[in-house]
């Protein structure tokens, strides 16, 4: 069929088929708000094979997608499952998503101190693949702690408290679950316009009227230059401001991993200090970053920087530390671990990482401090695999800091293999060996001191 034809199809209002469609797209024409429905239905009911959505998103991958479409695309993947309306919430109620780095923490602690300035925060989160399990993971490390709320829990949860974290129990935008596992095994997951529809149809089938998003580039992110990371926040804003919703992203530096902890009960260790005001510098502006973007957008600020002082008092005066107590309680969790961090499950071990070299921190591999975390088992490699909770990487020496040899660059934090479920057959000494390597090759050193890159890069509003 030649462009012309497409051109009269159009006019003509004739509708297409599904092949006309794809082809419509792989020469370059926008689809339609009613094409696009047509063909997100199609492939939920099944009546649109694998084959041709296959080719579709290939089709999106090399033409892209304009504003309105991508806003088309996002609207009709919501449409394709339940959503959840806050609307019997009062206040305006929030939402923070990250689009993934490695040792981020900053969930466990932005709800709290969001909804300790009374902003009232919705929070869903996933398990999700990669290095460390994702939120819920984490939070479950907590003894007792539930993460699965039916959907009555959770909004009861926000209107009595202000904050509420939990996995998704209804089947929202099952259109995403479909294509995402299709773009996984097509080559078709890095296209900006399916990553943005991606994110962004889950954060709107979720409810809230203000949605500030991270996204993450470097190293241990998947996008890993700076213009894709301002484009995909670009057009992420501009879909959840379609969607009817406030929606700001901070561009953030993730070259080496946030904070110190990545594993997940040292992930929630890091968030309780960081809540008492005693964490990692680089987690904590973060957090208030965000928070300050969130408190704006909620009206609560002026502006983000006014945001930040409001919860940096938050954090001082020990009113966020007290929401996250607040938090673990209400979801029956040990609300004593923010006063005692004894009462985490901790590993068995813990072996220093020494260093060899002398030099200033120039190099801190994000991506491969992670995949040492994910081998001590702290991350899982597929989709039912258990994570131990209890493991993981401290670093110790961050980018920019002057290391002698013998310093000690991180811990390994360790349990003997006991779980049937992850017997690899390998030997603890020899996994620890094999991480130990690793962390070392995550580190490279210069001669002279330099000037740290800026974590947070920018703002897209
Ligand atoms: N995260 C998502 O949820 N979807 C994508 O497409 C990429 C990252
Ligand atoms: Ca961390």
């Amino acid at each position: 069929m030649a462009d012309q034809t497409i051109n009269v199809l159009e006019r003509a209002g004739t509708v297409m088929t599904v092949s006309e469609l794809i082809l419509k797209k792989r020469n370059g024409y926008p689809l339609t708000c009613s094409d696009i429905e047509h063909l997100i239905a199609g492939y939920v009911k099944g009546t649109i094979p694998d084959y041709q959505m296959s080719a579709l998103a290939m089709a999106i991958y090399f033409r892209g997608m304009n504003e309105e479409e991508t806003a088309h695309l996002t609207r009709a993947m919501v449409n394709s499952g339940d959503t959840i309306s806050l609307m019997d919430i009062p206040g305006i109620k929030t939402d923070k998503h990250s689009t993934g780095g490695v040792g981020d923490t900053t969930t466990l602690i932005v709800v709290p101190l969001v909804a300790a300035a009374g902003v009232p925060v919705a929070k869903l989160s996933g398990r999700g693949l990669g290095h460390t399990g994702g939120t819920l993971d984490k939070l479950e490390s907590i003894p007792g702690f539930c993460a699965e709320l039916t959907l009555n829990e959770f909004k009861t949860a926000v209107k009595k408290i202000g904050a509420a974290v939990t996995g998704q129990t209804i089947e929202m935008v099952p259109a995403d679950k479909m294509l995402y596992a299709l773009r996984d095994v097509t080559a078709t997951v890095d296209s900006m316009p399916l990553i943005a529809s991606s994110i962004m149809s889950k954060k709107l089938a979720a409810g809230a009227d203000v949605i500030v998003l991270d996204v993450k580039v470097g190293d241990g992110a998947f996008i890993k230059d700076h213009s894709s990371a301002f484009e995909l926040a670009r057009i992420m804003v501009e879909t959840g401001k379609k969607g009817g919703r406030q929606t700001a992203a901070v561009i953030t530096n993730m070259d080496q991993p946030l904070g110190r902890a990545v594993g997940n009960a040292l992930e929630v260790e890091e968030a309780v200090l960081t809540l008492r005001g005693e964490g990692p510098p680089d987690l904590e502006e973060l957090c208030l970053t965000l928070g300050g973007w969130m408190l704006s957008l909620a009206g609560k600020a002026s502006e983000h920087e006014e945001g930040k002082a409001i919860l940096k008092k938050l954090l001082d005066n020990g009113s966020a530390l007290l929401k996250f107590r607040e938090l673990i309680q209400n979801q029956s969790g040990d609300p004593l671990v923010v006063e005692d961090l004894s009462l985490m499950p901790r590993a068995e071990k813990q072996v220093p990482v020494k260093s060899k070299a002398e030099g200033f921190v120039s190099s801190l591999k994000a991506e491969v401090i992670g995949q040492a975390a994910m081998k001590l088992g702290a991350g899982r490699e597929k989709k039912d695999l258990r994570i131990d909770p209890v493991v993981g990487v401290t670093v110790e020496k961050k980018i920019g800091t002057m290391v002698k040899p013998g310093d000690i660059l991180a811990h390994i934090h360790t349990s003997p293999e006991k779980e049937p479920a992850r017997n690899t057959g390998i030997e603890d000494h020899e996994r620890i060996n094999d991480v130990q390597n690793m962390i070392l090759s995550a580190y490279e050193f210069q001669n002279e001191p330099f000037e740290v890159p800026p974590l947070i890069i920018g703002c897209i509003k």
